[in-house]
């Protein structure tokens, strides 16, 4: 089994302890989402691919496990470095990086190391291209308008 595939199954059962059942549909289609786009930046820029998925699988985690927002970022990266541990399926170098990933991803003003911004910009384009409709945040108009320029979409942004 991949390592990808591995760490899906554990969050899967996680997320499958959720008793909200739109509140746990809303997890999976989000951690998945930002995936996916992580999958799509991380292959333009050259990245690693599969440390940028697995970031993005955990990394809203302890918010769904707490049903708080609240320091969530930290939180989930203390939460992430103990299923990282715990399932071993990545070298202590991929542990600091996906868990630094996490830990930067609510920081969406800055600009931190090259894996950080994968996961921050996975991030704004899930909750940016999910529904087009939906009005995007103040702080993350700027990193949307930046990821339209790099993926090539020049249509008017409204
Ligand atoms: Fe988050
Ligand atoms: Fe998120």
């Amino acid at each position: 089994m991949s390592r990808l595939k591995e760490l899906r199954k554990y969050v899967d059962e996680e997320l499958m302890r959720m008793e909200d059942t739109k509140k746990r549909n809303g997890a999976f289609v989000h951690l998945y989402g930002v995936s996916l786009a992580a999958s799509m930046i991380s292959e333009k820029r050259g990245m690693d691919t599969e440390i940028a998925c697995m970031a993005a699988m955990l990394h809203d985690l302890a918010a769904y496990r707490s049903g708080s927002y609240e320091d969530h970022a930290h939180k989930g990266a203390v939460l992430a470095r103990e299923i990282l541990e715990k399932l071993g399926l990545t070298t202590e170098e991929e542990t600091e990086i996906i868990c630094s990933a996490i830990y930067h991803h609510d920081d969406k003003l800055v600009v931190d190391s090259p894996m950080d911004e994968v996961l921050k910009d996975a991030d704004v384009i899930h909750h940016c291209m999910n529904d087009l409709s939906k009005e995007i945040k103040d702080k993350e108009k700027k990193r949307y308008a930046a990821l339209r320029k790099e993926f090539g979409i020049d249509r008017y942004l409204s």
